[in-house]
């Protein structure tokens, strides 16, 4: 979703007929991933007026926020992204494309157990990632007030060897944000790192997988009722049906759809065709394999064809229902 409109592209209505493959036509975007309340991608899309500054956040409320602010202050180089950081950066972001990314005061998961698990957002893997993301000489720009965050995020830089020159001070003085002003407040002070890049890291860019679309002959809609579950515990998938919407010629269905932690708000349409009817997600999605297998599932359910059933004649879905 996003405010601004360059002429070949309108994030808030990603063309599902010309998904993923087609990647954000942006030229050195500056990114800046868990941008909480907004403030500071705000003031960053002000201080870089030439540039785009693409916010990436999973928080809803912040995605909220920051869209109404990038509206009111009528910023045409902004543009927000509701999705985890790993996706966007993974997914949608060309190598050797971005000039910058920020991250301010990143969630430190003190738990041992959520460290283990990866939680920690800044890793070897995607400082690998990053490193391959950004042109030469692009930055990352870090600050957390949690010294065992910081010490943890050296450790991974030293991970990935040669990949970036590291400083300990920014190269210009960054506008406090939200969470900044509160740790300074309770007496921490913030810990800086500056990454600069002096290598690409020898990864594939990811390929992405086509979004699917299902062919139908009929359906009945009613099927689809409000908290309607899916799962594949095997795979980890996990849908849920929020609300359906009937329209003038395609009827939506409201859905969540996750895998690995990972969930995205999507609509899926129902159009009609010459010769019956075609199930597609309608909004910008993320092409993960649980947009398929929801897709698929939502298909057969909608023509009657009961329980969820998966590619491969796997049959771990199981549908429950919420409540
Ligand atoms: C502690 S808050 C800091 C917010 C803001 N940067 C500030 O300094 O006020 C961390 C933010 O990162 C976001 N976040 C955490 N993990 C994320 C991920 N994997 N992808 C996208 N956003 C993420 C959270 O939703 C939250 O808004």
């Amino acid at each position: 979703m996003g405010c601004g409109k360059p002429e070949t592209f309108t994030p808030c209505c990603w063309d599902t007929t010309k998904p993923l493959e087609e990647k954000l036509p942006f030229k050195d975007p500056i990114v800046e991933v868990g941008f909480g309340n907004g403030d500071f991608t705000v003031e960053l899309a002000k201080r870089f007026p030439e540039s785009p500054v693409l916010g990436v956040d999973r928080w809803h409320p912040g995605v909220r926020a920051l869209v109404h602010k990038c509206q009111n202050e009528g910023l045409k180089n902004l543009f927000v992204f509701n999705l985890d950081a790993n996706l966007f950066v993974q997914y949608l972001l060309k190598p050797a494309q971005a000039a910058a990314f920020y991250f301010n005061y990143p969630d430190p998961y003190f738990k041992k157990k959520d460290i283990e698990k990866g939680r920690r957002l800044l890793r070897a893997p995607f400082l690998k990632w990053l490193a391959l993301k950004l042109k030469d000489g692009g930055k990352v720009y870090f600050r957390t007030d949690v010294k065992d965050y910081f010490d943890y995020v050296l450790e991974e830089v030293k991970k990935v060897g040669d990949l970036f020159e590291v400083k300990f001070e920014f190269d210009w003085d960054l506008p406090p944000t939200k969470y900044e002003r509160k740790a300074l407040k309770e007496g921490r002070r913030p810990h800086k790192l500056l990454l600069i890049k002096r290598a690409s890291p020898p990864l594939e860019d990811k390929e992405v997988e086509p979004l699917r679309a299902v062919k139908i002959s009929s359906y009945d809609l009613s099927v689809l009722r409000p908290g309607l579950e899916l799962k594949d515990p095997k795979r980890g998938y996990f849908m849920k049906v929020e609300r359906t919407y009937r329209g003038e010629g395609v009827d939506l269905v409201e859905t969540f759809v996750g895998e690995e932690g990972f969930y995205q708000h999507l609509f899926v349409g129902i159009f009609r065709t010459k010769d019956g009817f075609v199930v597609k997600p309608k909004s910008f999605a993320v092409g993960v394999r649980s947009v398929s297998w929801m897709v698929e599932n939502l298909a057969r359910l909608l023509e009657g064809k009961g329980e969820g059933q998966t590619e491969e004649g796997s049959s771990t879905s199981t549908q429950t229902p919420l409540r």
